[in-house]
């Protein structure tokens, strides 16, 4: 699908956010090794979730939707049934690294398998601890598809990870939940900590890494789950709102975790006017209002531990580095190259389209601003977030821009293109 963005003039209004999908595929998850019935209020309809819930009614696990809310019939740790054919995360990481986590200690064998662009990411970060623990897999080139041998006695281990990554640090963790022993994993650089919050998992902090630790025997309990308004959906509004002049949006019940919020501090920093208020705290996750006027960025430096907590909102930080005076340089930023494309290349790729200057590193970008755009065709690369990054570009540009692939903002924010139309 193509979709045309004219120059804004000013975006107005409050903006309707999805659910966020890290909380979402975790509740689903959680609920679904619990013993009994849960609920999930505001669950997702975006395609990532829904990946979740199809590859657990496919591992036999009952979940009905009512008026928005998700009833799912927990089966415990070890009540799925084998499935009959292979589990299609789709484009969904998150589902496919914390699936493969609980199925490794499975009695079944079961496969792994996903799109194109999911088939083609890095599975060995995962396979590797699992191995470890005494799992059956074997990888494909390294991806997926992921072949799981079921009855793999798995043994608790200590698991220093070697990147930052919210998703191997579960996947370790679920697998520890049917291991024997201890299963503790040591996480030298911080990221998202939805995993040991709605598990309500004690953190230790020793010489400046998380440790954090599982049990054998140790249950998962049945609960009501409140997701609360993506962060990650937010960026795109907070940059927007920020770089058109005349703009003054709002967002209502937006989850504001520590360990996701880096967005939001950074651009405080580049100068963005960002009101927070309506602080409070549901499902173990902080939530507020977010308020953003139109303000002159400045250039800042993006970097080290800071990274983890806004890896995704980059591809849209390097679009608000375009607007803000002087030199932006966002570094150790290497696990853009292994999202659902390559961000570090596509973000670039598609601000040289609309005649802004980038420089590339392996590990991150360098951005001189403020830059005038031209309106331009730009591609999604199949990417959701680089198609919203995009659009966002868009609304500063000189003329209309053409994106193509827009329909695949849907992975994560299904009414992307109405939400920004109902603010212009
Ligand atoms: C996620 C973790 C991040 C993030 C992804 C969702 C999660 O990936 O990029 O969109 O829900 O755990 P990594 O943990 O691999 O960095």
């Amino acid at each position: 699908m193509d979709q045309v963005l004219h120059p804004s003039r000013g975006l107005m209004g409050r903006v309707a956010l999805p659910p966020d999908k890290s909380i979402a595929h975790r509740a689903a998850l959680f609920a679904a090794l619990a013993d009994g019935p849960s609920q999930i209020v505001n669950y997702p309809d975006a395609a990532d979730p829904q990946s979740t819930l199809a590859c657990l009614r496919q591992l036999g696990v009952e979940i009905e939707e009512e008026d928005g809310v998700l009833y799912v019939e927990g089966v415990g740790r070890f009540g799925f049934t084998p499935p009959d054919e292979p589990l299609d995360c789709g484009n969904s990481g998150t589902t496919m690294r914390l699936l493969a986590g609980i199925l490794a200690g499975q009695p079944f064998d079961s496969v792994l398998t996903g799109d194109a662009s999911l088939r083609d990411r890095p599975m060995e970060r995962i396979a590797a601890p699992l191995r470890e623990m005494g799992a059956l897999i074997t990888l494909t080139d390294g991806c997926a598809p992921i072949h799981i041998t079921g009855g793999a006695n798995l043994q608790g281990i200590t698991y220093t990870l070697p990147v930052a990554s919210a998703q191997v640090k579960s996947c370790v963790l679920l697998a520890g939940l049917h291991a024997a022993g201890e299963t503790t994993v040591i996480e030298p650089t911080p990221s998202r900590d939805h995993t040991e919050r709605m598990l309500g998992m004690d953190v230790v902090e020793i010489g400046g890494a998380r440790h954090l630790s599982v049990r054998e025997g140790q249950t998962v309990a049945t609960g009501t789950w409140a997701v609360p308004r993506d962060i990650s959906a937010a960026a795109f509004f907070l940059v927007a709102g920020s770089i058109v002049p005349g703009s003054a949006l709002e967002m209502r019940s937006v989850g504001l975790n520590p360990s996701r919020a880096g967005v939001v501090n950074v651009l405080r920093t580049m100068g963005a006017t960002i009101d927070i208020s309506d602080e409070r705290e549901h499902s173990f996750e902080p939530l507020a209002t977010l308020s953003v006027k139109s303000a002159p960025l400045h250039g800042v430096t993006i970097d080290g531990a800071l990274i983890p907590n806004l890896i995704d909102e980059i591809p849209v930080l390097a679009v608000a580095a375009t607007q803000a005076s002087g030199r932006t340089t966002i570094r150790d930023a290497a696990e853009l190259r292994v999202k659902e494309t390559d961000r570090i290349a596509a973000i670039a790729t598609n601000l040289r389209a609309l005649g802004a200057t980038v420089e590339t590193f392996d590990d991150g970008l360098a951005i001189d601003g403020p830059q005038a755009f031209s309106g331009a065709t730009l591609d999604s690369f199949g990417d959701h977030r680089i198609a919203m990054a995009s659009a966002v570009a868009a609304l500063v540009a000189d003329g209309p821009t053409t994106i193509t692939g827009a329909e695949h903002a849907e992975v994560s924010f299904p009414r992307f293109w109405e939400a920004l139309t109902s603010v212009s």
